[in-house]
């Protein structure tokens, strides 16, 4: 070796290298292993407009599989067909090929125009708003770190949990009380984002009765992952039987619960109504209404489910509970927390 000559040494160590086809192949067979029953799985359509969006994304992925095969298969064989096969001579040189050049300019313009032309179709229909007495509108706003639902026609306002009928088209109007969130329960529809002082519209429709989860999918702060959601799909029958008993008022805590209505007490006296809202008692607009708290199964962005221990633990220290939360730590002692419990249990 000569003076100044370096040694070069492999970038990846060979026995690493070694190891890349088994652990390549290892982790394709374990990233087939999820089951059809994830709950929000986005390649499980369960409604005519995430179907739709399925019927597109799967041609257009056969199509560009076939197409990485293709140029991937060839780019390999052109590197072993034509690589250098000894130090003396260079491999052949070539330039220009009008037959090539224009099959590889020709081809993929073919098939991105129609690959276009069924995007384009698809996203015209998507955005279609539907009209008609048949159609729910539903005003949907996304809050840090929370989701809020407004039934303009039912005078329903609850929060987390959105309850639809199947077989319906649900036309969502999508705002932001503050940043940029996105609504997206993926198996009733795409993303789409909620942007402050814009409207967006997205409609959605179930086939069967059931829960369907989701998630806020725009990064929006600290608790953007505690930023869940629900669509609850109901029979026809049952969601008038939801809408009945959340546009209603609640009933008054009667004098036979004290813990109760001190607790109505304590929901004034430590600010409780200055942020939320109790048809006919409290008409705060911070956080969620609470008028009929008791008809859904979660609370704070759908991240716990609604039951003593959680509502105890939230109430002892919100931000503790989720990161950020605009709710404070009202440094309530533990009478008063069972007291406010007592009367969020009438909110029925
Ligand atoms: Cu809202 Cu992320």
């Amino acid at each position: 070796m000569r003076k100044g000559d370096t040694v070069r040494r492999p970038i990846v160590p060979t026995k690493w290298r070694k190891l890349a086809l088994p652990a390549a192949a290892l982790t394709l067979v374990l990233t087939s292993c999820a089951n059809s029953s994830l709950p929000q799985d986005a390649l499980d359509p369960q409604g005519p407009f995430s179907r739709k969006v399925h019927n597109l994304a799967m041609p257009v992925f056969a199509i560009a599989g076939v197409v990485f095969v293709l140029v991937e298969g060839l780019l390999v064989y052109a590197v072993i067909r034509f690589r250098r096969r000894s130090d003396d001579e260079s491999p052949v040189q070539v330039h220009g090929n009008v037959k090539a050049e224009l099959g590889w300019t020709i081809a993929p313009a073919v098939v991105l125009a129609g690959v276009g032309i069924f995007t384009v179709g698809t996203v015209i229909d998507l955005d279609r708003v539907p009209k008609g007495d048949d159609v729910l509108a539903v005003n949907v706003t996304g809050h840090q770190w929370w989701w809020e639902y407004n039934y303009p026609d039912e005078h329903v306002v609850t929060a987390n949990e959105l309850h639809i009928p199947t077989g319906t088209d649900v036309a969502i109007t999508l705002r932001s009380k503050d940043v940029i969130h996105s609504f997206w329960p993926p198996k009733l529809a795409g993303k789409l984002d909620v942007i402050p002082n814009r409207e967006n519209h997205m409609v959605i429709n179930a086939d069967h009765a059931g829960v369907y989860y989701g998630q806020c999918a725009e990064f929006c702060g600290i608790s953007h992952a505690n930023m869940r959601l629900r669509v609850v799909a109901h029979t026809p029958a049952d969601f008038a039987r939801w809408v009945k008993a959340n546009a209603a008022p609640p009933r008054e805590p009667s004098d036979d619960d004290p813990d109760a209505v001190a607790g109505q007490g304590l929901f004034r006296a430590k600010g409780c109504a200055s942020c939320h809202s109790v048809k006919g008692f409290a008409a705060g607009a911070v956080g969620p209404d609470l008028t009929h708290l008791q008809q859904r199964k979660v609370f704070a962005g759908a991240l716990f489910d609604l039951n003593e221990k959680n509502l105890r633990r939230w109430l002892r220290n919100p931000p503790g509970e989720k990161p950020g939360s605009i709710m404070p730590n009202l440094n309530l002692t533990e009478e008063e927390i069972t007291s406010l419990i007592a009367y969020l249990d009438t909110l029925k």
